[in-house]
Formats: structure tokens, C-alpha cells, sequence
């Protein structure tokens, strides 16, 4: 008997729902990307972001039905992101599941955000079982997680500051690359010398596995206001590239070293930054010296997608994890924290 799973994401800028089987199988992953919409903002603008979820959450959510090809006989649970995001954001997917929960007789599940990034590594890489070190590098969140099991997360490492595509996103706008920077910053960086400018790279003594990023973007910052103070032109690949290795090395090394220190012999990548083509490669080649397994879903279930939540809320319901009609968005959801 197979379980299938209606999940529901919209804690962000993204209205999407996806039909997934067993954890694994996505029949049906569709996403309404808002990015056109805050990009003349230069970032995401919550109130705007909430009403743009109202008018497409029920649209979406039939086309990912229709995709699927399914029916409401065939749906055995509704999982839905309660946390973390943008409060205004997620409550429109939890009015929308509990609506369709209640109106259908169906399970309620609620799922953690940042959990539904650490399984989109599920959907494509057979061999992936917990444990594992995984980096969650999002726009809103980084942390270094042990996943000890399905539904059993320790957080490792985090930033202190700026989450890393928070960085991305600030770096790319000082260089007038637009939102969001992170792609943009990739492939402009593809053109520049990654050691041409040497930026800072901070780590914590007093928490080893814990990163910040605020020194590095002020050291960017700097740098471009000097060089225009000093009628230097500035090349603004060197600038991309330069910062990305910043960003790369801090990640790479901090998770590789977490993965050895834990005895962890597989390391996946997870969050919009892991769609990084520099961090994928440099993560690749560190593991290999390490001989540790490594792992990330393809660019595609990097950024938010409701796919992601299918799968973990098939391992949160297949635990028991049944929520009420009181089920509210908790903006600030810990990991591994149940509410
Ligand atoms: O996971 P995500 O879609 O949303 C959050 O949960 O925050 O991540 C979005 C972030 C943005 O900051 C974006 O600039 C960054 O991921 N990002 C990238 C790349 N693609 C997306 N950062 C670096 N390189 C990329 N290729
Ligand atoms: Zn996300």
C-alpha cells in the first residue's frame, strides 16, 4: 500500500503544491514564483508577498492535483510548512490545508520549512539515509544539521549573522546585479578570478562549527566604496567571484570538518544556496579527499518548492505526527522543535 501526500509551501515567495508518493515519488510539483513581483523592490516585500499567496494558493493547488492525476481518494494526508517564514506568508497554506483537511476528512501534518529542505535530498538520491551532516544555506537560514534520523535533527552549526543567500542577495544588489543575486552572482563569477580580491573568511572560536557572513559583506562594501573613491573601475566579476570563494570556503569547511568530527560519512547539501555551482563543486572535491559520500538535490528542489515538504511530511505522518485544527504559522519554528 503506497501513501500519497498533498503538500502545501508558502512560507516565502513562492505559492507551491506538489502530489508526492512514499516520500520519493513527485507526481506533480508545481510552483507560482512571485520573483518578478518583489524584484523592482529589491527584495521580498511580506505584505505583497501574503496577498499574491491569497489570489494563486487555490489555483496551484488544483494544478497540482491535476498534474498528478489525482483524486481526493487517492490523497492519504495534507502536509503544509507551518514555520519558519513570513508569518503573513504561511498562514495562507495553513488556512488553505486546514481548510482542504477539514472539508476532505484528511490528516492534518504539519512541516518545518528548513526539514523540507534537508529532504528534497530524498526525491533523487536513492542512497541517502540519515545520519548525515547537511547544510541548510537558504535566503533565510543557515545551519549546519546532524540528521540523526528521519525525524530527529541536531543543529550543529549556524550563522551569527547573515544567512548565506542573505549575502548573495546583498552583494549582488551593491554590484547592481538585482534579485535575487544568488544565481546572478554564480554566473557573473564564472567570468572572474576568485582570488583576485582577498576577502575576509570568519570562523568562531568559541563555536566551531558556527559561520558569520556581516564581516565579509562589510569587506566587500568597503572595497567598492574605496574603489570609487579612488576612480578605480571596479571588476565586478572579480568582486562576485572573489566573495562567492569567501562565502564557498566557510561552507565547505565547516561542514566537512562537522562531518568527520561526528563520524558522518555522507554530507548533503541543502537551501537555495546549494544550487551554487562553486559550492557544489568545492564540496564535491573536499568529500572525495575525505572519501565522504556527498549529496544535493538538483538546482530545481534547491529553492523552495513544495515537492520538499511532501517528503518530509510523509516521514513526520508516517511517525504519527497529526496536527489539530489549531495548527497556527510559527515565524520562528526551531528545528526539530514541535509545536
Ligand atoms: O531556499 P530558498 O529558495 O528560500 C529560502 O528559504 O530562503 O533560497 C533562496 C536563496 C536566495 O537568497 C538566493 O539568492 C539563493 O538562495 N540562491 C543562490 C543560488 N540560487 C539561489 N545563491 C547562490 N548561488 C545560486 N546559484
Ligand atoms: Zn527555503
Amino acid at each position: 500500500m503506497s501513501t500519497t501526500i498533498l503538500a502545501i509551501e508558502s512560507s516565502c515567495d513562492e505559492t507551491a503544491a506538489a502530489v508526492v508518493t512514499d516520500g520519493k515519488l513527485v507526481k506533480s510539483n508545481t510552483i507560482y514564483s512571485q520573483i518578478d513581483l518583489h524584484t523592482r523592490y529589491g527584495g521580498v516585500v511580506p505584505e505583497i508577498a501574503s496577498r499574491k499567496h491569497v489570489e494563486k494558493i487555490n489555483q496551484v493547488i488544483r494544478t497540482s492535483m491535476e498534474d498528478a492525476n489525482a483524486t481526493w481518494d487517492d490523497i492519504d494526508a495534507i502536509a503544509v510548512t507551518y514555520g519558519p517564514g513570513l508569518v503573513g506568508a504561511l498562514l495562507v497554506g495553513v488556512s488553505a490545508a486546514k481548510a482542504l483537511a477539514f472539508a476532505k476528512g484528511k490528516p492534518l501534518v504539519g512541516v518545518h520549512h528548513i526539514e523540507g529542505h534537508i529532504a528534497a535530498n530524498y526525491i533523487e538520491n536513492d542512497d541517502l539515509k540519515p545520519p548525515f551532516m547537511c547544510m541548510v544555506a537558504s535566503g533565510g537560514h543557515s545551519h549546519l544539521v546532524y540528521v540523526k534520523d528521519y525525524n530527529l535533527f541536531e543543529v550543529v552549526g549556524r550563522t551569527r549573522d547573515d544567512a548565506a543567500g542573505e549575502a548573495f542577495d546583498k552583494i549582488a544588489r551593491a554590484i547592481g546585479l538585482g534579485y535575487p543575486g544568488g544565481p546572478k552572482v554564480d554566473k557573473l563569477a564564472k567570468e572572474g578570478d576568485p582570488s583576485a580580491i582577498m576577502f575576509p573568511r570568519a570562523f568562531m572560536e568559541d563555536a566551531i562549527y558556527d559561520f558569520s557572513f556581516s564581516g565579509l559583506k562589510s569587506a566587500v562594501l568597503n572595497y567598492l566604496n574605496g574603489c570609487e573613491m579612488k576612480h578605480i573601475e571596479i571588476n565586478r566579476a572579480d568582486v562576485a567571484a572573489s566573495f562567492q570563494q569567501a562565502v564557498v570556503d566557510v561552507l565547505t569547511d565547516n561542514s566537512v570538518r562537522a562531518a568527520k568530527d561526528y563520524g558522518c560519512n555522507r554530507l548533503a547539501l541543502a537551501g537555495g544556496v546549494a544550487a551554487n555551482s562553486s559550492l557544489r563543486a568545492a564540496m564535491r572535491e573536499a568529500c572525495e579527499r575525505e572519501q565522504i559520500a556527498f549529496y544535493h538535490p538538483s538546482p530545481g528542489l534547491c529553492t523552495d518548492n513544495a515537492a520538499m515538504i511532501g517528503v518530509a511530511g510523509y516521514h513526520a505522518y508516517m511517525s504519527g505526527v497529526r496536527h489539530s485544527w489549531d495548527l497556527n504559522a510559527v515565524p520562528n519554528l526551531g528545528i526539530g522543535e514541535r509545536r
